[in-house]
């Protein structure tokens, strides 16, 4: 089995001082750092945008990992790209036109992932998946950190684990929402490679970051 990789959400850290909350992520470990960025819109919250993308950039050489939860998404992928985002993951339902998007970000260099929101099904994105880096599912609905993990999306990600050994299609199966150390085990049998966790990672074990992406990484 691949390596299972760890994306932490930056969401469940303290914002006053991101830069030293990513050091402290990839001293313990991280993959990739997945950043939430919320309008207001798309979901009910708001974070951040590319200038605390760009500002942030500097504190670390791991991939940011961005989670576009805006719509319309199309005109920001520009912005995000130049701000410093590695992974640029957006929602279908998000762009009205899918297939510019994906090229859009492709032609910026980056790598491009599709969300799948808890009643969004496969089959959305499935003509795409060839064409993609990662997809993104939702084990909660987007918006909020600190959700509980929504257990019947593990079919979903059975199924599309499915359809990439058929298929041979080489796209990454990344979860997001209420990870914890119960239901990572499950994730990760049901074919998920890359786990973004925030409340996990930032606040049990006494905030003990490095022992938390051991756990989730281990089954
Ligand atoms: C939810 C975000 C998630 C969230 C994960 O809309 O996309 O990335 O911050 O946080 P936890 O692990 O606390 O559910
Ligand atoms: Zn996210």
């Amino acid at each position: 089995m691949k390596k299972i990789q760890i994306s932490p959400s930056i969401l469940a850290g303290d914002f006053s001082m991101l830069g030293s909350e990513i050091k402290k992520l990839e001293d313990g470990g991280a993959d990739m750092i997945h950043v939430d960025v919320m309008d207001g819109h798309f979901v009910p919250n708001l974070t951040i945008g590319p200038p605390v993308i760009k500002s942030l950039r500097k504190y670390t050489n791991l991939p940011f990992d961005v989670h576009l939860m805006i719509s319309p998404v199309h005109k920001y992928i520009k912005n995000f790209s130049d701000a410093g985002a590695d992974i640029i993951t957006i929602h279908p339902e998000a762009t009205k036109n899918l297939k510019d998007s994906i090229e859009l970000i492709k032609s910026l260099g980056k790598k491009v992932g599709l969300s799948l929101n808890p009643e969004t099904s496969i089959e959305t994105i499935e003509k795409y998946l060839q064409d993609i880096n990662l997809v993104l599912v939702m084990t909660v609905h987007p918006g909020f950190g600190g959700q509980k993990f929504i257990s019947k999306v593990l079919d979903k990600i059975k199924n599309l684990k499915k359809i990439k050994d058929e298929k041979k299609i080489n796209f990454e199966i990344e979860v997001d929402g209420g990870i914890n150390f119960e239901n990572n085990k499950l994730v990760i049998q049901a074919g998920a490679n890359i786990l973004v966790s925030g409340t996990t990672i930032f606040k049990n074990n006494n905030g003990d970051i490095k022992k938390n992406i051991e756990l989730l990484r281990s089954l």
